[in-house]
């Protein structure tokens, strides 16, 4: 259920568009940026910041999950993504697992196809509770 008004989207893709316009993507010439809404009412945002040994490069979601970390903590309700044209953009893969570590319960995310969970975009997750479950049974 998409319990996030159109408003707070739209207010987080201008947020995703603004942070794009930061992005340092010398090398795929590809600038993303992101926003993200967290349970405690802030906005935290990030764009990508690429690096001369291109393996090293950070995506965008790299810079917004460290600044929900650095700004205060807690939990992604909702989370949009765009690309240079300030598009919708689905999140790689490997950045679906690091939202995933930070995320509210059912969180959000706007993608191509509309508004999904992110259940519905990382199923049958690894993830923090499969190592606690792990660890308590041994
Ligand atoms: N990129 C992101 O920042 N986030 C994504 O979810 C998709 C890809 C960046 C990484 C790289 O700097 C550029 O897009 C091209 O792959």
């Amino acid at each position: 259920m998409n319990i996030v008004s159109e408003e707070t989207w739209e207010t987080l893709r201008a947020h995703a568009r603004q942070a794009m316009t930061k992005a340092y993507a010398p090398y795929s010439g590809f600038p993303v940026g992101v926003a993200a809404l967290v349970d405690d009412g802030r906005i935290v945002t990030g764009a990508n910041i690429e690096n001369a040994s291109y393996g090293v490069g950070l995506c965008a979601e790299c810079s917004l999950i460290s600044e929900l970390i650095m700004t205060g903590g807690g939990s992604l309700v909702a989370f949009a993504c765009v690309d240079g044209d300030g598009n919708t953009l689905m999140p790689c893969g490997r950045c679906r697992q690091l939202l995933y570590e930070h995320s509210a319960e059912g969180m959000l995310l706007d993608t191509l196809s509309g508004i999904k969970t992110i259940d519905e975009v990382l199923p049958d997750a690894f993830g923090p509770r499969t190592l606690r479950a792990y660890q308590e049974a041994h």
